[in-house]
């Protein structure tokens, strides 16, 4: 596995040929870091989930550069699908549309949807640009560590995760940390109204003012196969507590204005909701550094990005 820091784009081109030729590619995104392959090559496909230890049948996101590929990898897309792309594309959001013939059941675990996504980092735009220009059609990319662990913020993280399972020809792209920090709000958008199967940076609010309609509500009304809706997931190795006070000897997250229970380890002290979803994964990932055995985290409250922190969090904490 070779790392490329700050690609030129010349480098950009060697890993969207590395792509081609059925090698893996991780890289950055504003959400988090994906580990990517040719979403139509099955072989490539397949090593994802080795690599990840992904139990097999569960769909990946399929990464494209530009709206007007939507129609390759979806049909019959709802009117207000397409709004929402409008609205928040590039971004941190997937959409889950009605797959077309090219999205085939290794991409889609055999379900009859296709999660799709344009991420806004520069070294994802111009990897996907350089992909497609090389007759690629997109790039299947989950989150780039090992199944059930905490997601991959900067590059290092990949290289901890997954980097002694990556072969000689496979690529890791460091593009710096992770500027949002939690993984993308998934829309299903397959019904008449949307309904958010992951919440993320895209909060339900946003979308019900892009939209002017509500959204659905209870996740119990998806029968969809949703790797991320296990109640146990981003799970560090230590044990993460949402309530109860931190002995000595605990790591301790909250905002900044919350003071450090006395003899606790500091992990993080973010000052708003935005630094805390960018420096959550890090944090828990320097508590198992540092060999804690437990974590107490303190959520923020509210209903925007707050949601999507809980979420993981929560996840991270169960069982
Ligand atoms: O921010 C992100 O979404 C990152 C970056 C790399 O783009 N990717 C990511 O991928 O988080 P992953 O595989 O770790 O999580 C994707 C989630 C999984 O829970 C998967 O089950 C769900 O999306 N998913 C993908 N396709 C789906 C589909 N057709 N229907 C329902 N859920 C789907
Ligand atoms: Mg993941």
């Amino acid at each position: 596995m070779e790392i490329i820091s700050n690609p030129t784009q010349d480098e950009i081109e060697k890993a969207a040929k590395a792509l081609i030729d059925g090698h893996l590619v991780a890289f950055p995104t504003e959400t988090v870091y994906g580990l990517g392959a040719d979403a139509t090559n099955e072989k490539a496909v397949s090593r994802i989930y080795s690599v990840k230890g992904r139990p097999t049948g569960h769909p990946l996101i399929v990464h494209i550069s530009s709206i007007e590929q939507l129609k390759n990898w979806a049909k019959n897309i709802p009117d207000y699908a397409i709004k929402l792309a409008r609205e928040f594309w590039p971004g941190p959001m997937t959409l889950i549309l009605e797959r077309s013939p090219l999205a085939k059941d290794f991409i889609t675990g055999g379900q009859d949807t296709v999660g799709l996504r344009i991420p806004a980092h520069p070294i994802a735009q111009k990897l996907l640009e350089a992909f497609e220009r090389l007759g690629g059609s997109g790039i299947a990319a989950p989150s780039a560590n090992r199944f059930g662990a905490v997601s991959a913020t900067s590059s290092d993280d990949v290289t901890d995760e997954i980097g002694s399972r990556l072969n000689a020809n496979d690529l890791v792209i460091n593009g710096g940390s992770s500027r949002i920090g939690i993984e993308s709000t998934i829309v299903d958008c397959t019904r008449d109204a949307p309904f958010v199967l992951r919440p993320g940076a895209i909060t339900g609010e946003m979308i019900e003012n892009c939209l002017s309609t509500k959204l659905f509500l209870s996740v119990e009304e998806t029968k969809t196969k949703f790797s991320g809706s296990f109640k146990s997931h981003y799970s560090p190795k230590a044990q993460v507590k949402l309530s109860g006070i931190a002995k000595p000897g605990d790591g301790f997250i909250a905002l900044s204005k919350i003071l450090t229970p006395s003899g606790a380890i500091r992990l993080a002290s973010p000052k708003d909701v935005n630094q805390y979803a960018a420096q959550i994964y890090s944090a828990l990932r320097l508590g198992d550094t540092k060999g804690l055995k437990t974590i107490v985290v303190i959520l923020p409250e509210g209903n925007g990005l707050e949601e999507a922190i809980s979420d993981r969090l929560s996840k991270a904490a169960f069982g």
